[in-house]
């Protein structure tokens, strides 16, 4: 039985609801994971229906979407932020029809309270599920020692910092010597500086913050990138970082083409 089934038989129904604890999210991110497995778009905390749901920025009804086909599962890694009430999870799939699956999902009372994701699969920036897969892998995203943690407020400005320096080359992203970028199916090591021609403008960003992992992830709307649609809004894309000691280590990115193998 879910957790939160099981603390409102016990009658600790308002006292569970009050607060949103990493458990709770567990819990979330757990079922959304054997929905998209199952190929059933039922997630128990999703147990009153009708939530928002979008793939890509467009709003969707869940039972046509991704959750409703049933994918083989090779890896999945989650943040949890229970401050906003809030996960992100990153799925791989090298099925048949391969994937990259970045999902965040907002919760409030223990009810999930919308979903969106970033459902990338061929054609898209840089895709290449099996690459991601041995990539992704390889990395190390253990639990920051308590006395090392970073405050929330530092980890959300090095991953400001990161989309805002594509943009404008005044603004240096605190990026550790080792900085290491998964963009698709490709690893870039030890230069994760990017930029753009200004002006570059991202809008639109939500966040997921996780202390105890270090990480934020950052949905938001890349512009120029895609050379098919205009160049503002851009396209749906997310970036999930982790930030170690105040300097970012990974980051990854999960970018939507309008048309297949986009890029300026
Ligand atoms: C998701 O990841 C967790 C943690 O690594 C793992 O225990 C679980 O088996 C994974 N689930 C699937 C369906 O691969
Ligand atoms: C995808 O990634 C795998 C693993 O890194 C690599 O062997 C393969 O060549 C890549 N495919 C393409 C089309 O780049
Ligand atoms: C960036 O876009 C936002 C939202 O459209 C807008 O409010 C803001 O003024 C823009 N900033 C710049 C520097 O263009
Ligand atoms: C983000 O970009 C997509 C693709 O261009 C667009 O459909 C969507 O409306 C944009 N979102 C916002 C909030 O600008």
């Amino acid at each position: 039985m879910p957790l939160l089934a099981l603390l409102l038989c016990a009658g600790f129904a308002s006292q569970a609801s009050a607060e949103c604890t990493r458990q709770v999210l567990q819990e979330a991110t757990a079922g959304y994971i054997t929905a998209l497995a199952a190929g059933k778009p039922t997630i128990p905390a999703l147990a009153e229906g009708n939530v928002p749901y979008q793939e890509n920025d467009v709003a969707m009804d869940i039972s046509k979407g991704v959750l409703s086909q049933g994918i083989s599962i090779d890896f999945n890694r989650s943040i949890y932020d229970t401050t906003q009430c809030a996960s992100y999870t990153e799925v791989v799939s090298t099925g048949k029809h391969p994937y990259v699956i970045g999902t965040r999902l907002a919760l409030a009372e223990g009810k999930i309270t919308k979903i969106e994701s970033v459902v990338a699969d061929d054609g898209d920036w840089l895709f290449n599920a099996s690459g991601s897969l041995s990539y992704n892998k390889k990395e190390t995203w253990t639990p920051i020692p308590e006395g090392k943690r970073d405050k929330r407020e530092v980890i959300k400005a090095a991953g400001d910092a990161y989309i805002d320096a594509w943009g404008d080359s005044n603004v240096k992203p605190p990026f550790s010597a080792q900085c290491a970028r998964l963009e698709g199916g490709s690893y870039i090591s030890g230069n994760c500086k990017l930029n753009f021609p200004p002006p570059f403008n991202v809008t639109n960003r939500r966040y997921t913050i996780d202390e105890e992992l270090g990480a934020v992830d950052i949905f938001h709307n890349f512009s120029f990138l895609d050379a098919t649609i205009p160049r503002d809004p851009g396209t749906q894309t997310n970036n999930l970082m982790r930030v170690e000691s105040g300097q970012i280590r990974y980051i990854h990115e999960n970018t939507i083409c309008a048309k297949k193998g986009c890029g300026r």
